[in-house]
């Protein structure tokens, strides 16, 4: 059984589709036993103590630079003995000592089609505004592996939707979020669970 720690600074509604499918069995083989928030107060935090999962919250703005704050997240998932680590709307960047510590076992939801609007800046509404903006007819999201990249590590899961002429970017958040992201999280975190994922260079491959 592997252990997933969820790093969070929001709402936390994907946090809520892996519990839910941890519990539901749709998750094989991993347990969330750990859910580190960089904000204080999110609603995340809510959601992981009403589920009895242990939190840690380690507020960004607590600590002097990007390297002295990656060391202490990847000191606690190492105490947290993770074997895999889930972004789930963490919005915080951290440098390549955590990449080194746990290297592809690390996985983002983007909510893009990645490589169109990601990278640096890219993150929540501004993503989905950047998409209106652009007048693309189809967005979705990405689940990936967390390199040294900015959002450029190897494809594990994408899935679409249409985006449609009256959307507003949180029209379009919420039917990304309902049709994608809260279904294909959860896939990706069984997936990696049962050694599923394979990787070949920058590709990765679903075993049967
Ligand atoms: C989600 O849409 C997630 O894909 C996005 O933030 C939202 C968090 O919502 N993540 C990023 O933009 C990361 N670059 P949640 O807190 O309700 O899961």
């Amino acid at each position: 059984m592997k252990n997933i720690c969820v790093l969070v600074s929001g709402g936390g509604t994907n946090l809520q589709a892996l519990i839910d499918a941890e519990k539901s069995g749709v998750i094989k083989n991993g347990k969330i036993t750990c859910v580190i928030s960089s904000k204080e107060g999110v609603y995340a935090l809510e959601r992981a103590k009403q589920n009895g999962i242990p939190t840690r919250v380690m507020p960004r703005k607590d600590y002097a630079d990007v390297a002295t704050y990656t060391k202490a997240v990847t000191d606690a998932l190492l105490e947290e003995k993770a074997d895999l680590i889930v972004y789930a709307g963490f919005m915080t960047i951290l440098d390549e000592q955590i990449v080194k510590a746990f290297p592809y076992k690390m996985i983002n939801i983007h909510p893009a089609l990645i490589p169109s609007f990601c990278g640096k800046g890219y993150y929540g509404l501004h993503v989905h505004e950047a998409v209106l903006q652009r007048g693309v007819k189809i967005s979705g999201a990405t689940v990936h592996f967390v390199t040294e990249v900015c959002d450029g590590g190897p494809i594990i899961l994408q899935g679409t939707v249409p985006v449609l002429d009256d959307d507003t970017p949180e029209v379009l958040q919420k039917r990304i979020m309902e049709n994608v992201e809260w279904k294909l999280l959860p896939q990706a975190v069984s997936l990696f669970c049962e050694d599923k994922i394979e990787l070949v260079g920058e590709r990765t491959y679903i075993k049967k």
